[in-house]
């Protein structure tokens, strides 16, 4: 009895202990179970039926890609739900799952924003949102996950379905909440669109080993700080705006150590520093405008597989050490200013393997390279490698003549003798007509019998698609504005075009970043005209650089006539010998411009006695203008030579802009000539308000 009576409640004690447990494990925790299938219920499209299980009738803890704790009640520790097709919204009730540790969707197409309720997921050590259609900003609630090890949310960038606009992609500045996440070993934001500069503080997440950045908007330096983390195993800086150095600080990789910058704007020499890190295993530099030289200490990398380093500015030669690294796979040196012998051991027998096109100073090798012989050493070693300009005139059966000029030259084995200069020979010599750092103008005088030579044809054909803006193209006409002759077939606003084009031409010549080319001989012989009337400045025959020039090959064609500039257009300052400026370049412009449209050569006979067509211009603006300018012009643009008043007054204003700037172009001193900037700056005005009226 004692016993029955005793046992009794033990019995109902039990009996409630298991319906308890019975009911938590067929419906564990309600939270858990009610925020997934909110999430289902967001989830709009699910073409691999990966939610079919999600039903009331299995429990949340068997539904597909959820798993839980063992714990009682089981609560959801883990949501693996990659690459599952699945398009919606990610629920914020996600938020719910305060048990969740590693929560992945990556590889779906998520669109909508990152909720915040995300932010609730203390426990959390791992979220993949990689490659879905995420917009907007990183919510900064996600900077209360001090469990974070792996934050992944790169590639919402153009996945699923191509956008154009920002706020369809995740974009914004830097998120400043990850500086509280200091347990990040992975953190990649790659292929997404975020702007601004890559903070200081980032260098501060020393546990870090995986660090993509790459294809965003970065702009500002590379933080020298990054030297710190020092578990880095891989760092991705690619494809952004990044200028200055690569920090020299860089020095500690951990294996397999992999460090990419390419296609940013980084200056300077290479951080020798890296190759000096013995686990280094992948290097990308390439597309950058890096110098210096490749360091001997190289080819101590035994772990180097892949060096990438094309489309720089490295000079010096090629170590031989590269030779002995036996794992390397890949080694791009293209589009260099390297030069020497080319080394034939290791990986340079591989030829799949090694790129080394575009640089000019190369020889040795393989065979198969087809590179120029090594000269025999000679007292001068460098003598195969010219830096200056370069100008080839080649007679082709007398019927055209080819003028090549190229910075910098690169012809090796240069001799007195023609060379013979094919298609390819000139894509080498110009870096693949690298728009750049390279000027090419090509020019072909008066081809009498056109396609007599096939071949030639090809060629020109083939360099036809060498474009850069007005300076640059090839022309198989003998068009030029001199030989044109009579500019009265073009208007106000196709004269003001061309004045525009080569105004252009001549401000990139001046002021582009690659250095100052000074033209030296601008005259209307050299402005062709294309078949659109279109201006491109050719024959750099007596151009030169800056720095030093030497002329160098044979000049016997037309442009030899010239060696001092042309009578007319010619500064002052270089016709008693005086130092040649950018100036001088102006000065001849503005005399070509006031020809334009006086249409009188400075060589006239009425110019004579000190009477240049600048102070011709000068004694008659502004009331006597239309005097002087083209009476065909005049006529054209129904103007009155005597009333200025009456007439098309913004005509008139265009053509009072253009000879003011034409006379601020020739005055007799250097130092009073405006900039090339300037004349393109206010050309260009006149262009588009003259434009405006029509
Ligand atoms: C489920 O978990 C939540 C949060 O952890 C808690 O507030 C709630 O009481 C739990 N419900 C059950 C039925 O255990
Ligand atoms: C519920 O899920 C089970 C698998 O767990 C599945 O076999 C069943 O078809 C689902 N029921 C419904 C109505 O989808
Ligand atoms: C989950 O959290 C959201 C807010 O983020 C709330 O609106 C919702 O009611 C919660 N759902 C459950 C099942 O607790
Ligand atoms: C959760 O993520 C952590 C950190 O990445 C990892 O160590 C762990 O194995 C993951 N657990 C599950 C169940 O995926
Ligand atoms: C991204 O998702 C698409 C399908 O949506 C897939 O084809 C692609 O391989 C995924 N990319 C990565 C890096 O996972
Ligand atoms: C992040 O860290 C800062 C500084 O320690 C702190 O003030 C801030 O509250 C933290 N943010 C979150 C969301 O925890
Ligand atoms: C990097 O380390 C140096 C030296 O240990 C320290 O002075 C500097 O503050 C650190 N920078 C960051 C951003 O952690
Ligand atoms: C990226 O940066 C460049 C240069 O700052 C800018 O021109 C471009 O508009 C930016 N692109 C986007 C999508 O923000
Ligand atoms: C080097 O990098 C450039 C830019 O990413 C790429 O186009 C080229 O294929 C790379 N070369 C090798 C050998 O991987
Ligand atoms: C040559 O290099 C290529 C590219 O790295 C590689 O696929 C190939 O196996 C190499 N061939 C030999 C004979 O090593
Ligand atoms: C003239 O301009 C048109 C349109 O821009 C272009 O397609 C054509 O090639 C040009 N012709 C010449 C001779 O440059
Ligand atoms: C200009 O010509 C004179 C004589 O023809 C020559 O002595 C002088 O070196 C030339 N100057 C330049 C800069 O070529």
């Amino acid at each position: 009895m004692k016993v029955t009576t005793s046992t009794a409640p033990v019995l109902l004690v039990f009996l409630a202990t298991i319906s308890h447990s019975v009911i938590c494990s067929t419906f564990g925790n309600d939270t858990d179970r009610l925020s997934l299938l909110e999430f289902k219920n967001a989830v709009i499209l699910d073409p691999q039926k990966s939610l079919i299980s999600w039903n009331e009738s299995t429990h949340f803890c068997r539904w597909e890609g959820v798993s839980c704790s063992s714990k009682n009640p089981p609560r959801v520790t883990a949501i693996d739900l990659s690459n599952r097709g699945l398009v919606g919204l990610i629920s914020p009730s996600l938020g719910n799952l305060t048990f969740l540790r590693n929560l992945s969707l990556a590889t779906n197409r998520f669109t909508g924003q990152i909720p915040e309720s995300l932010g609730h997921l203390r426990r959390l050590q791992s979220l993949y949102l990689s490659n879905n259609s995420l917009q907007g900003i990183i919510p900064s609630e996600l900077a209360a996950l001090r469990e974070m090890q792996i934050l992944d949310i790169g590639g919402n960038r153009f996945s699923g379905g191509f956008s154009l606009f920002t706020w369809d992609q995740l974009s914004g500045s830097f998120p400043s909440g990850i500086a509280n996440l200091t347990n990040l070993i992975v953190f990649g934001l790659d292929d997404n669109l975020f702007t601004g500069s890559v903070p200081q503080w980032l260098g501060g997440q020393k546990t870090l080993q995986i660090l993509s950045l790459s294809n965003n908007n970065f702009t500002g330096y590379i933080p020298s700080s990054l030297s710190n983390l020092s578990h880095l195993i891989e760092l991705y800086l690619h494809s952004n705006q990044f200028i200055g150095n690569i920090p020299p600080s860089f020095g500690t990789f951990q294996f397999p150590g992999t460090i990419t910058t390419s296609y940013n704007n980084l200056h300077g020499s290479l951080p020798n520093e890296i190759f000096r890190i013995p686990t280094i295993n992948q290097v990308e530099f390439a597309f950058n405008n890096l110098n210096g030289e490749l360091p001997t200490e190289v080819g101590n990398l035994e772990s180097l597989k892949l060096l990438n380093l094309s489309h720089n500015m490295l000079s010096g030669s090629i170590p031989v050490s590269l030779g002995d690294l036996e794992l390397l796979q890949e080694l791009d040196l293209a589009f260099n200013n390297l030069s020497g012998k080319v080394p034939t051991k290791g990986i340079f027998k591989n030829l799949t393997a090694v790129q080394i096109d575009g640089n000019l100073g190369l020889c040795g090798g393989a065979l198969e390279l087809r590179l120029p012989k090594c000269p025999i050493k000679t007292s001068n070693k460098n003598k195969h490698k010219l830096s200056v300009l370069l100008k080839v005139v080649i007679p082709l059966a007398s019927m055209a003549t080819v003028v090549i000029v190229a910075k910098p030259i690169s012809l090796p084995s240069f001799g007195s003798e023609f060379p013979k200069v094919s298609y390819k020979d000139l894509a080498r010599a110009t870096n693949r007509f690298s728009t750049a750092n390279l000027i090419v103008a090509i020019k072909v005088f008066c081809l009498e019998t056109m396609g007599a030579q096939k071949s030639f044809i090809a060629e020109c054909n083939a360099l036809r698609n060498v474009r850069h803006r007005n300076l640059v193209p090839i022309l198989t006409a003998c068009l030029s504005i001199d030989s044109s002759g009579n500019l009265c077939y073009i208007s106000l606003a196709q004269r003001l075009s061309i004045a525009v084009d080569v105004s252009d031409a001549l401000e990139y010549l001046h002021h582009s970043h690659q250095g100052t080319v000074i033209h030296c001989d601008l005259k209307p012989s050299n402005i062709l005209l294309d078949g659109n009337m279109t201006a491109h400045v050719g024959d750099f025959g007596l151009a030169r650089l800056r720095t030093d020039s030497t002329s160098v090959g044979n000049s016997d064609s037309t442009t030899s006539v010239a060696i001092n500039g042309t009578i007319g257009y010619v500064a002052p300052e270089c016709a008693v010998g005086g130092q040649v400026s950018t100036a001088s370049d102006v000065y001849s412009f503005g005399v070509i411009l006031l020809e334009i449209f006086i249409r009188r050569r400075p060589t006239d006979e009425m110019f004579k006695d000190g009477l240049s067509i600048a102070m011709y211009t000068e004694m008659n603006i502004p009331d006597k203008i239309l005097q002087i300018i083209d009476p065909q012009l005049v006529q054209e643009l129904g103007l009155s030579q005597e009333d200025l008043v009456t007439a098309d007054e913004n005509a008139a204003r265009c053509l009072l802009s253009v000879m003011s700037i034409g006379l601020c172009c020739t005055k007799s001193a250097p130092s009073d000539r405006i900039s090339m900037q300037e004349v393109s700056a206010k050309l260009h005005a006149v262009k588009d308000s003259y434009l405006r009226w029509y």
